[in-house]
């Protein structure tokens, strides 16, 4: 058993929806959580950049002594994993894998489809971890670069997002696909709405709801789970801190962070 933290970053808030996912699955572990708010959006940026600034997060993290780390963000796992794991010697989990394995699992007709922002899509990092599992899977990406901040702005009005998701998702869903992969930290927020667009019949992916399980088995099978009695300690860091947060952390964790966001300086 080990009492120590779980690391999880992001390029800002987005990741606490995977943090809700893991306090779901794993309510005894403590939680660090650092947002790059000072420098979000990852998603826009080139692999060089993304690879330094989530160097720098992971580095926070070792400092606070975490037992493991999970990179919430798509972006951050798509383009600097590699460099990640080489340098941080503690175990490191991103979201891309376990949402892939989980994709190829249940699509019945072979063909997935995958959204993310421009990072993420254009690093083909999905993609290429689908047809690792089962090369007969078909992938459809799409890149969907305003959601992020439709979401942040909590602009979320249904005409609107229709409106964006038509302009997104039209083409993927010519392609008859079955299963569909949220490959940003921001879509399960909308899951609905995109689950209206595609259909019932298309299921949705979530890749924090996949690293979190992914996570348990692992904490469990090398013996480095909490252990149960003790009071779960969750701390929340950020390298930008304004009004907005709150209410912004509130959609993506469903809980309020009034008063227990820091602000910290990582580099
Ligand atoms: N967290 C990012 C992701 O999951 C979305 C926000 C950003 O572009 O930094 O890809």
């Amino acid at each position: 058993m080990d009492k120590r933290a779980i690391g999880v970053f992001d390029s800002g808030l987005g990741g606490l929806s995977v943090v809700k996912e893991i306090r779901k699955i794993l309510p005894n572990e403590s939680i660090i959580y650092l947002g790059d708010t000072a420098r979000i959006p990852y998603g826009t940026r080139s692999k060089e950049t993304v690879t330094r600034f989530s160097l720098e997060d992971a580095k926070f993290l070792l400092k606070e002594s975490v037992k493991c780390m999970v990179v919430a963000c798509n972006t951050a796992s798509a383009l600097s994993f590699d460099s990640l794991v080489k340098i941080i010697k503690i175990p490191i989990f991103e979201v891309i894998t376990p949402a892939s394995k989980k994709a190829v699992t249940i699509t019945k007709v072979k063909r997935v489809g995958v959204i993310g922002t421009r990072g993420t899509i254009t690093s083909r990092a999905y993609e290429k971890k689908i047809k690792e599992e089962d090369r007969n899977v078909k992938v459809f990406s799409q890149a969907c670069p305003l959601l992020v901040p439709l979401i942040e702005e909590n602009e979320m009005s249904p005409k609107l997002l229709t409106v964006v998701i038509q302009k997104y998702l039209s083409g993927i869903k010519k392609k008859k696909l079955d299963t569909l992969i949220l490959g940003c930290t921001h879509y399960p927020i909308i899951k609905n709405a995109i689950s209206k667009f595609l259909g019932k019949d298309v299921a949705l992916v979530n890749p924090g709801e996949e690293v979190a399980v992914a996570l348990k088995d692992f904490l469990i099978k090398k013996g480095l789970d909490s252990p149960k009695n003790l009071h779960p300690v969750r701390k929340y860091y950020v390298t930008d801190l304004t009004d907005r947060f709150v209410c912004v952390s509130k959609m993506f964790l469903e809980d309020n962070l009034d008063g227990k966001i820091t602000k910290v300086e990582i580099n």
